[in-house]
């Protein structure tokens, strides 16, 4: 028969499915109380190692790229002067290197993160990928490929204000994060999270959950109100979340790190307590705190020693110590 699906085609592409590796110079760290695991390296390896200890585990795998913004990104480090205003320091200590040969390159790295990953997502698990307007629509057909056209479940749009750039153009004011299922044929994990009804409805229909009615001939007609108060609004896929204030306590000063809000409204609706979440680009490790808060289990990976030391002064804040493991590379 006919192949007529449509396939992305770029440099490099072929590699992506036959990327798993080992790599010795990956270093492992549980985490004081039992909860979590962070490989520090290349996520490639750490990928890899997981495939002995946690296949078909792993029930939310949030991954935050790089954006191709083809630069190196740098720790900001905020001090108080001695007269109390906040000095912004712009520390010369590099983050992370966002440079590449071309979207082809950025894509088939991506690639193999997402074959890699694939396999360690449980069968009612999802993979969430954030990125921006730019890339979003390449990394879509790349996931379609790679998880299957069915297995796509939301295009959720972070909308956010920020200051406006100048630039001839509408502003851009949202990230793209594009949700995978593993298995469509698996009823997926899903808490459905709601949002307040809108004040015209609240005028004409109070706070009581609504009934929908029918006739006979199937037409619908003015639905009547129950005596049961109504939870809100089933939640839609356009999410406005403000950023990280710049004094806000949240801040650590890592570039590109996301607001804990975003993170809390996936982990709600996408794991139960106790279950398994996965960051391979951990960077401040939002991810990691946000888990650790709602008692989810965690594993980060990051390759930058800012990120790692970021993430280890974090989640120390919040009661665990990342340890090292004896035997390196130890999962
Ligand atoms: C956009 S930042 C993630 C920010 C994070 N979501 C947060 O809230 O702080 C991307 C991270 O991916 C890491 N990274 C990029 N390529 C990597 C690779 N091949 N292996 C491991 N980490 C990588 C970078 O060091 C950086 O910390």
């Amino acid at each position: 028969m006919e192949d007529t699906r449509v396939r992305l085609s770029f440099q490099g592409k072929e590699a992506i499915f036959d990327a798993e590796r080992e790599d010795a110079t990956l270093a492992t760290y549980t985490t004081s109380c039992g909860e979590g695991l962070y490989l520090f390296g290349d996520n490639t390896a750490a990928l890899s190692r997981l495939h002995r200890t946690h296949k078909d585990r792993v029930m939310l795998a949030y991954m935050d790229p790089p954006f191709l913004t083809n630069r190196v990104h740098h720790h900001v480090k905020r001090e108080r002067s001695e007269d109390s205003q906040v000095k912004i320091t712009r520390t010369k200590r590099a983050a992370f290197d966002d440079r590449w040969d071309g979207k082809a390159h950025f894509l088939s790295a991506l690639g193999e993160r997402l074959v890699l990953l694939r396999s360690l997502l449980a069968k009612e698990g999802s993979v969430v990928i954030h990125v921006d307007p730019k890339t979003s629509h390449y990394v879509k057909v790349l996931c379609d490929e790679i998880f299957g056209d069915d297995a796509f479940a939301s295009e959720i749009i972070w909308r956010y204000r920020r200051w406006p750039s100048k630039t001839p153009n509408f502003q851009r004011v949202h990230d793209v994060l594009l949700r995978y299922r593993k298995d469509p044929k698996t009823k997926p994990r899903f808490n459905t999270p709601y949002e307040p009804l809108a004040a015209s409805t609240i005028a004409t229909w109070g706070t009581q959950k609504q009934r929908a009615q029918v006739d006979a001939t199937g037409r619908r007609s003015r639905s009547t109100r129950t005596a049961e108060e109504t939870p809100g609004v089933p939640m839609g896929d356009v999410w406005d979340i403000g950023v990280i204030a710049p004094v806000s306590r949240e801040r650590t000063g890592y570039p590109s790190q996301k607001p804990e809000a975003l993170l809390t409204r996936l982990l709600a609706a996408l794991t139960n307590p106790g279950e398994i979440v996965l960051d391979p680009y951990a960077g401040s490790g939002t991810t990691l705190a946000v888990a650790k808060k709602m008692g989810r289990a965690f594993i980060g990976m990051d390759q930058s020693e800012v990120a790692r030391k970021t993430t280890a002064d974090r989640l120390e804040s919040l009661g665990t110590r990342l340890v090292p493991s004896l035997r390196k590379g130890a999962a």
